[in-house]
């Protein structure tokens, strides 16, 4: 069992650097199943997601190298068409793009219904119409997604999804770069890591165009070659990092970010009364004075991601006044709200809705991660919180941040994991 134990009420002071974007690698990592030849891809973040989605791979006979701890270079050309080992699969939610990667490279794919953070129903039914609009039958079968294409292959065709999803959109591409002829997704997701995800299968020789509007077109091209890519800073460990400044207080440069990614996450921060300054590849965020209260309603990009109001009602529950979130993405996230509760906090949930009633001061206590974006949240209260807070369940954490510990240590935070042996944590349950 491993646990993050944090003595709480020290301001952050310093720099932090940003690593590449979790939710960007876990489409691109499967997206090489496509190319024959090597792809080098650099700022790949060192999480527990990513070295699944790696062992996956190397279980499915890719060759992989890593050359640093953040450059890796992926052979894919010998790999087999075999169904990806299921224990491994359910683990993890973005195995889905395997059954793009499988379905545009072999013309089959069968993969085990995907797992990840449950924050809810979380269905595949638009990755699904997407595949069926391009040819393939798709079946749902003894808890696997079996998809095959027609014997002359995938064919491009236009597909409206019903609701904005980044998983169809990027599932969708990587299943259409390899069609005959051109696939139009409508209503297409706008996140950059979408974006991020085009620009790799373009540098592999794809022809994708209009990724990050609402009209994405993909011309099928009859191969994909090797190359180089560097993926994208991560949005969301970066809105942690600045979310932790607001709610502990301090002064602290986050680095290698690109501040356009920022604007909704900044623009909120500011209106709580931190102070958010710009530079080309860099956010500087200062908090001296106590927090203004402020709404916010989840949005597909460009508007406040979900993924960040685990981390943003943090700090409102410390800001002056009465805060309302809305989520509108998922049925269920407000779990961490009844943690954030036991640690002081003031928070109602109706459903979608969270009633949060700043308070002066949070308390240390023992709190679990109910899931990875909770988990920072529950991290970011912790140092915040007077006193001790015990963190249990930080797998879920460490699915989505690199080096947590080390960078937030390095800001000057009083931060440590311990891993209790099975048996030691048993005997004091008992
Ligand atoms: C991705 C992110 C996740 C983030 C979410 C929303 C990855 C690996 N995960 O998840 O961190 O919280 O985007 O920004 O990138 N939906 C359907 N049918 C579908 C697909 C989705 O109804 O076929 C619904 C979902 O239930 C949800 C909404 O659409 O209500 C958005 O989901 P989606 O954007 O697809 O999220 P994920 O790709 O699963």
């Amino acid at each position: 069992m491993v646990k993050y134990i944090i003595n709480g009420a020290k301001p952050l002071q310093g720099t932090v650097c940003i690593s590449g974007a979790k939710n960007a690698a876990v489409g691109i990592l499967p997206a090489t199943l496509l190319v024959k030849g090597t792809c080098r891809i650099e700022n790949v973040p060192d999480i527990s997601d990513v070295r699944l989605l790696l062992q996956i791979l190397d279980e499915m006979g890719a060759v992989i190298r890593r050359l640093s701890p953040n450059t890796i270079e992926i052979d894919c050309s010998h790999v087999r068409d075999s169904v990806a080992p299921i224990e491994l699969v359910r683990r993890i939610r973005a195995s889905y793009y395997l059954i793009g990667a499988q379905l545009g490279r072999f013309g089959h794919a069968k993969v085990a219904l995907p797992g990840g953070c449950n924050f809810g129903a979380r269905p595949i039914d638009q990755h699904i119409k997407g595949f069926e609009a391009i040819g393939a039958m798709v079946e749902l079968t003894g808890g696997y997604v079996v998809a095959t294409a027609p014997a002359d292959g995938l064919q491009g065709a236009r597909v409206n999804l019903d609701v904005v999803s980044v998983g169809a959109t990027m599932n969708i591409m990587i299943g259409a770069v390899l069609a005959h002829g051109t696939t139009i997704i409508e209503n297409a997701a706008k996140e950059p890591h979408i974006v991020d995800l085009a620009n790799f299968l373009n540098a592999m020789g794809a022809k994708i165009s209009g990724a990050g509007t609402d009209l994405i077109r993909v011309r099928g091209v009859r191969a994909l070659h090797g190359g180089s890519y560097a993926i994208i800073p991560d949005q969301i460990e970066a809105g942690t990092y600045m979310a932790a400044v607001a709610a502990v207080g301090g002064d602290v440069l986050v680095q290698n970010v690109i501040p356009k990614h920022m604007d909704c996450i900044s623009a909120k921060l500011r209106e709580m009364g931190v102070k958010i300054t710009e530079y080309d590849e860099a956010i500087r965020v200062t908090r001296t004075a106590r927090l203004r209260r402020a709404n916010v309603k989840t949005m597909p990009y460009p508007g406040f991601p979900t993924d960040m109001q685990p981390q943003i009602a943090v700090c409102m529950s410390l800001a002056r006044g009465t805060s309302i979130v809305t989520e509108s993405i998922y049925d269920t996230r407000f779990r961490y709200c009844a943690e954030l509760n036991r640690m002081g906090a003031a928070i109602q949930v109706d459903t979608k809705v969270a009633v949060i009633d700043g308070v002066e001061q949070l308390h240390g206590c023992d709190v679990k991660a109910f899931d990875l974006r909770a988990g920072a949240a529950m991290v970011i209260a912790g140092l915040a919180a007077q006193g001790t807070t015990v963190i249990e369940d930080v797998h879920f954490i460490e699915r989505g941040y690199e080096n947590m510990i080390e960078k937030l240590t390095a800001i000057g935070a009083d931060i440590r994991r311990v891993e209790i042996p099975e048996t030691a944590a048993v005997r004091t349950a008992g």
